[in-house]
């Protein structure tokens, strides 16, 4: 295997345990893409794990086939292939007896790397996941927090740079803060990196968030959908995958839709050196009550109501700006923003400069028409 993405086929993959009547896989089959993540959501015993450790072999199929970048795993050496195969598990799964320099340079050892090729490596990882070398490689697992320890999951997962993740609710023991943290993390790892991830998660929200698709499975590791996130969310296959997408779906979809995406709104702009009874009189001709006072770059500085615009300048009054979104921020963050700044968050450009606003009525049109598609489409 080499460090270029490969895809995954599996092709009518099966898992009968001994002694069991069900078999926990039946019949699955999944072409996954070079570079690309997907995620696999379903209930708790449907086969995700299962399903997911047959491709590093950690369990045998019963029948079918595998193969990984054209190589067919089934006839690979079972240790030979994990090597080539990053896994994640919850809880970190991290030898507690190991340090966490000898954690990350573990696969590495067993590949035959030189030691200060693995000591340079291991340095590499630890600063790729935000964790200073100096401070934490000679810890225990014990000596860390269980966000710093699902850190160290990730960089030793990463540790021999294997063309294929596999991550088993990797983020499932941290609280939701450094959930979403280490999420971002690895999608922008993924945006360097590029690997072929296959990621299980109980989470739809998560699976929205990381999945360049999304598998959708019910018992036995059946394929309930597999598409992107947008479609999912957009037009649920049947009635147990709208229950996972769940109730707030048109309000997941604002994660999926962009500032750039929708008409902005424009504010009453007026410029912090301007006379306050010129804008008041601009306010009142227009039927307007706020202004957005900008400098003398265009930057959003403060919110003014006409009731503040007496003799006092500009800078003075009103309240100070919090919060701003750019095209590229979703409708989520904007909703968001929305909610602190009151009403109408302005967005910029690059340079901070004044491009328009995003008010909350244009936010609730845009949920009402996807939910309108949603019901009808
Ligand atoms: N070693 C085993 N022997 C017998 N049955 C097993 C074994 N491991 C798992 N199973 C069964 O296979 C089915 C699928 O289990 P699996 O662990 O793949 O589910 P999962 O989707 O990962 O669930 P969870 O979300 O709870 O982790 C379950 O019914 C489980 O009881
Ligand atoms: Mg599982």
């Amino acid at each position: 295997m080499t460090d270029q993405a490969v895809d995954i086929q599996l092709e009518n993959v099966t898992k009968r345990y001994t002694g069991t009547r069900q078999a926990a896989v039946e019949d699955f089959s999944m072409s996954i893409a070079a570079g690309e993540i997907v995620v696999f959501v379903g209930p708790s015993g449907c086969g995700k794990t299962t399903t997911m450790k047959m491709i590093n072999r950690l369990i045998e199929p019963s029948s079918g086939r595998i193969t990984i970048g054209g190589a067919d795993a089934l006839s690979l050496d079972p240790d030979e292939l994990r090597r080539g195969i990053g896994y994640a598990i919850q809880q970190a799964g991290l030898f507690p007896h190991l340090t966490v320099g000898q954690n990350i340079g573990m696969v590495p050892g067993l590949l035959g790397w030189p030691k200060p090729k693995t000591a340079t490596r291991v340095e590499e990882m630890l600063e790729l996941v935000g964790l200073d070398a100096g401070e934490y490689r000679d810890r225990f697992p014990r000596q860390l927090s269980g966000g710093q320890q699902q850190r160290v999951g990730v960089a030793r997962a990463l540790a021999a740079d294997p063309p294929v993740l596999l991550m088993d609710e990797p983020f499932g023991a941290v609280d939701p803060i450094t959930r979403g943290n280490l999420q971002d993390e690895l999608l922008s790892l993924q945006s360097e990196l590029h690997k072929t991830i296959v990621f299980v998660t109980h989470d739809f929200d998560e699976a929205v968030k990381l999945g360049d698709r999304i598998a959708v499975l019910g018992p036995q590791s059946s394929i309930l959908q597999f598409d992107t996130p947008e479609a999912i969310l957009a037009a649920p296959a049947n009635d147990t995958v709208a229950g996972f997408v769940g109730a707030g779906a048109s309000l997941k979809q604002l994660t999926l839709l962009r500032v750039r995406d929708i008409e902005m709104d424009e504010a009453e702009t007026a410029t912090i050196d301007e006379r306050p009874e010129d804008v008041r009189a601009r306010l009142t001709a227009k039927n307007r009550k706020y202004a957005l006072v900008l400098d003398n770059r265009r930057r959003p500085k403060r919110w003014v109501h006409i009731r503040d615009l007496s003799d006092r300048p500009l800078g003075t009054v009103g309240r100070p700006v919090n919060d701003l979104v750019t095209k590229q921020s979703t409708l989520q963050d904007a909703l968001e923003a929305i909610l602190t700044e009151g009403g109408f968050v302005p967005v910029v450009g690059t340079r901070g400069e004044y491009l328009g606003a995003v008010g909350i009525d244009t936010v609730m049109d845009t949920i009402r028409k996807l939910r309108e598609e949603h019901d009808h489409g």
